[in-house]
């Protein structure tokens, strides 16, 4: 039986961009996973590096598992004067045997007295697509398993969790999914969907939360130093 303290209960990693913080409802929430979801070149490892960058600042460990080769000369023009980066451990995983493995590896640290305040899978589908993408049962149950150290790893730190998710085209409704359907929705709380609009510019929605109303959005745009807001 855990006591919620619900000070911590109540904490958010705000991103310090004011129209996303108010799309976000205030921030990313502690001790739950949140889902961002869109299609490549969205944003999505955009807007991950910058609630980490932020955690960063407010002298937080943040453990980053990225899949897909997040460039360290982005991660240096968005946070050019990050004096925390010794607190930024970020892995390049390999496989999902890989990614397991991290994670564990963070599960112990825990146990360890090492808490972190943000464990970001850009992409968490990312193998699972690659390498079960031919055996949904097997991809479910490996899937589960991730997510269940992932929880894990929150509920032994009170930390905050992100993972990014590619989209499909479902063949039925014709309509864009996130990957992973029911496994990965049961074990998300917040849940925001990213969208190319026409020009240069994205807008972010939230499509999950436990406290806000559905549809919060923000129109921005990815420049040389981060995301700035732009005019919906
Ligand atoms: N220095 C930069 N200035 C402007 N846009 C950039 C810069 N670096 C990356 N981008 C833009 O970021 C987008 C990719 O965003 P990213 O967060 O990697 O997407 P996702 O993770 O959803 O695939 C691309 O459209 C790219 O042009
Ligand atoms: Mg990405």
């Amino acid at each position: 039986m855990n006591r919620i303290n619900l000070s911590e209960e109540l904490a958010r990693i705000p991103t310090g961009i004011s129209c996303i913080d108010s799309a976000l409802a205030g921030g990313i929430e502690r001790s739950i996973i949140t889902e961002i979801y869109g299609e490549g070149g969205s944003g999505k490892t955009n807007l991950s590096l910058i609630i980490s960058l932020s955690a960063l600042n407010s002298g937080g460990t943040v453990y980053y598992l990225d899949t897909e080769g997040v460039s360290v000369e982005r991660i240096r023009q968005i946070a050019p004067g990050a004096g925390e980066m010794k607190k930024f451990y970020l892995y390049r995983i390999k496989s999902l045997e890989d990614q397991e493995l991290t994670l564990t590896k963070i599960e112990r640290n825990i146990e360890r007295g090492q808490k972190p305040d943000l464990v970001v899978i850009d992409s968490f589908t990312e193998y699972f697509r690659l390498e079960k993408g031919g055996d949904p049962s097997a991809r479910a149950n490996s899937m589960q398993k991730h997510l269940s150290i992932l929880l894990s790893i929150i509920s032994g730190s009170g930390c905050a969790a992100v993972i990014t998710n590619q989209i499909y085209q479902d063949v039925q409704t014709g309509s864009l999914e996130p990957f992973g359907g029911y496994v990965i929705n049961h074990s998300v709380k917040a849940v925001y969907r990213i969208e190319k609009l026409p020009d240069t510019r994205r807008r972010i929605e939230l499509v999950k939360h436990r406290s806000a109303p559905e549809g919060l959005n923000a129109v921005f745009r990815i420049t040389g130093f981060g995301i700035e807001c732009a005019p919906g």
